[in-house]
């Protein structure tokens, strides 16, 4: 694989009373910060919104990684991308026309996103790799940080990667949930190449090298043999 790693912090695992702080900790260590959003609707917990978003990015400069587990992510993700959002991510169960609103981010200037959820089959949304700059596979059930990677849903992994090798597609391949010293590896070996990492991460004692500890062993895994 040509790409390097992404490493993508998530601060769901951070504290929220200290959200500056806690990426300032981070900076120079991880590529993305990636940012949660919950709306208690598509998914049973509640996180944090736009407002929060709008004010944490004039306190870094690390490119956010927008993570939406929201319904109607039409209506809401392109102020994201007006917020100055790297990548917007929003669910492929929760979008009519994945197409379009990736169209409308890229538009707004930023990279597109497309989610699956565990319980979600990545095969009809091959088909929609050329038009989207990210497929996020999640690797538990969205909703929850610090739950148990499951390694069955690499199969999905080994699908998108075969995919974008075949068609010699520019798309980030994601993973999301218990991704951590013990799993990276295997994840990496399947074709992931950017990984949201919250407890590994932030339930470390210094969350900076964590960080570099996730990319050398995502590094090894994604050389060439
Ligand atoms: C859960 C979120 C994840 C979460 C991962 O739905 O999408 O990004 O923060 O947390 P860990 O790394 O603790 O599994
Ligand atoms: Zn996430």
């Amino acid at each position: 694989m040509e790409s390097s790693p992404i490493i993508a912090p998530s601060i769901l695992a951070a504290d929220f009373a200290h959200l500056a702080t806690s990426v300032h900790n981070i900076e120079g260590a991880a590529d993305w910060v990636h940012v949660d959003v919950m709306d208690n609707h598509f998914v049973p917990n509640l996180t944090i919104g736009l407002p929060v978003v709008q004010s944490l990015r004039k306190a870094t400069s690390i490119p956010f990684d927008v993570h939406l587990m929201i319904t109607d992510p039409e209506r809401w993700a392109p102020g994201y991308a007006e917020a100055g959002a790297y990548n917007v991510t929003f669910h492929a169960e929760a979008c009519e026309n994945p197409v379009s609103l990736a169209k409308t981010l890229r538009a707004a200037g930023a990279k597109a996103g497309l989610a699956i959820d565990r319980d979600t089959p990545v095969e009809p949304y091959l088909e929609l790799l050329p038009y989207v700059d990210t497929l996020l596979i999640m690797t538990i059930k969205a909703g929850f940080g610090g739950q148990k990677f499951m390694p069955e849903m690499l199969e999905k992994v080994r699908d998108v990667r075969r995919r974008i090798k075949a068609k010699d597609l520019q798309v980030r391949l994601e993973v999301d949930g218990g991704i951590a010293a013990d799993t990276i590896e295997q994840a990496a070996e399947a074709g992931a190449d950017a990984f949201v990492a919250g407890t590994a991460v932030y339930g470390a004692e210094d969350p900076a090298e964590a960080i570099r500890k996730l990319r050398a062993l995502a590094e090894r895994a994604m050389a060439p043999a």
